[in-house]
């Protein structure tokens, strides 16, 4: 890969919002999509996540409820995601577990979104639009998805061929955010 292409994906890659819900996502794409996600870092290459796949329509609505709010008036677009990959944080394993009390730092959320960068890169390679959904009710999709005791949800990525137009990025300047040899 030249790296023009690498930093154009990057661009390219944005969170969408409207999906067409006719198009569904072949499997061998959304293979590829969580390969990217499991072979991402982790700290103590613990690898603290599962993902489960969800394409099954009543499932899908279920989901979408337990991401959204009605009083927020938030993320109800994401009932017209043909895919949704819902993120699961395992337990880590000793060294990832010591290493964090150690600093006070709670490696596995640094880890799981890691993988949710490599997962919607590969999205955005594919030509898929995805957005990561952080507001999701861990209890009830935990519910929804049979998912066993000792697990938390932690985003809900959902997937589609994208109706949303490109958008240029809003970020803060990068004098603003980079120091060089010194703050
Ligand atoms: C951890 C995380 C949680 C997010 N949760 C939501 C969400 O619940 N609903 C939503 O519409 N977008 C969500 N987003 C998308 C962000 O709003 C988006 O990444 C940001 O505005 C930058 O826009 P861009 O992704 O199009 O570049 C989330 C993004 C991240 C990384």
């Amino acid at each position: 890969m030249i790296p023009e292409d690498f930093y154009a994906l990057v661009e390219q890659r944005q969170s969408d919002r409207k999906f067409d819900p006719d198009r569904t996502v072949p499997d061998d794409v959304l293979q590829r999509i969580i390969e990217a996600g499991r072979l991402s870092p982790s700290a103590c290459n613990s690898q603290p996540w599962s993902f489960v796949v969800v394409t099954d329509p009543a499932t899908r609505n279920r989901l979408a409820e337990a991401s959204s709010s009605r009083v927020l008036m938030m993320n109800h677009f994401t009932r017209q995601a043909p895919v949704q990959i819902i993120v699961v944080e395992e337990k880590a394993n000793f060294t990832a577990t010591i290493g964090g009390k150690m600093k006070g730092i709670h490696y596995a959320n640094i880890d799981l979104g890691i993988a949710a960068a490599h997962i919607t890169l590969a999205a955005a390679a594919e030509g898929l639009g995805s957005c990561i959904i952080g507001w999701v009710n861990d209890a009830k999709i935990r519910d929804i998805l049979g998912i066993p005791s000792g697990r938390r949800v932690v985003m809900n990525i959902v997937l589609g061929y994208s109706t949303d137009p490109h958008r240029l990025k809003k970020r803060k300047e990068t004098s603003e955010i980079l120091h060089r040899e010194k703050w």
